[in-house]
């Protein structure tokens, strides 16, 4: 029921999503100038919503848009309604909606849609993951410098010891290629199918891992912070990898 539950929803935002792309809608600012936030963010949210709270009107959501609708349950969904807003808003086709289920504290199910390439990824703790059902793997290189790496950058800039710009700067310098996409649900499920090695990003919320995490864990892959330890979706430091390049990308994240 709980999975049902999940790809219903998954699959009201994707709607809402193929609806409206291309516009018109209406798009404002959040924390900064180009945090966006658009009408159909809120309309993915509240098809989301509707359709997880009228099979279970008791569970805890975690949605970015609204925030938290509290309740007493061990079950929280927590919702990214467009993850890759700023690609939507300008057309670009790579943004998804992302469902993580987490219960008694741990991630069970991960959804992540991006219905303009109609590729659904679904994952269940402990059964594995799959891409439009079909089980995925992360891929075998076991070489950093032959990997292919993505990350993605916050909106605002915060200057510090090994940020997003001295990380890149040594990627780059070692001559890896690494890419930007725009949507960290679809750069981890991308690990997870083995299209990157290893993706890492300095500062995400809940909401943007909370599903690809999972994602990645089951397709035999590894996520910790950027300390190498137990990941969780609540604080910012993210490094998902194929595994055998976990310690040397870690490495060069740290400047080690
Ligand atoms: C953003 C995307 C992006 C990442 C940002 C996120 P949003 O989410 O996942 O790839 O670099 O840190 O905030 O705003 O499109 O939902
Ligand atoms: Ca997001
Ligand atoms: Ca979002």
């Amino acid at each position: 029921m709980l999975k049902a539950t999940l790809l219903k929803a998954t699959e009201a935002g994707g709607k809402i999503l193929q609806q409206y792309f291309n516009g018109p809608f209406e798009v404002s600012s959040k924390s900064t100038l180009n945090d966006l936030v658009t009408e159909v963010d809120k309309k993915s949210e509240a098809a989301i919503i509707s359709t997880i709270h009228e099979a279970f009107p008791d569970h805890f959501i975690l949605s970015e848009e609204v925030g938290e609708i509290r309740k007493n349950s061990e079950v929280k969904w927590i919702i990214d309604p467009i993850d890759g807003t700023v690609n939507f808003a300008n057309g670009i086709p790579l943004c998804c909606v992302s469902i993580g289920v987490e219960k008694d504290g741990e991630m069970v199910l991960g959804a992540v849609y991006n219905p303009f390439m109609n590729e659904l990824f679904i994952a269940e703790k402990g059964k594995g993951a799959t891409l439009n059902d079909k089980p995925i793997k992360v891929s075998s290189n076991t070489n950093i410098a032959r990997s292919c790496l993505v990350t993605g950058f916050a909106y605002k800039w915060e200057d510090s010891v090994n940020s997003p710009l001295a990380v890149f700067e040594r990627v780059i310098k070692q001559g890896l290629p690494i890419r930007r996409l725009g949507s960290a649900a679809i750069d981890l499920c991308w690990v997870a199918c083995g299209r990157f090695d290893g993706f890492y990003e300095h500062a995400l919320h809940a909401w943007d891992a909370a599903a690809g995490y999972l994602i990645v864990e089951e397709a035999g892959g590894k996520v910790t912070d950027f300390n190498g330890g137990k990941y969780s979706p609540y604080q910012q430091t993210i490094l998902a990898t194929n595994g055998h390049i976990h310690e040397p990308l870690a490495n060069l994240v740290n400047g080690k």
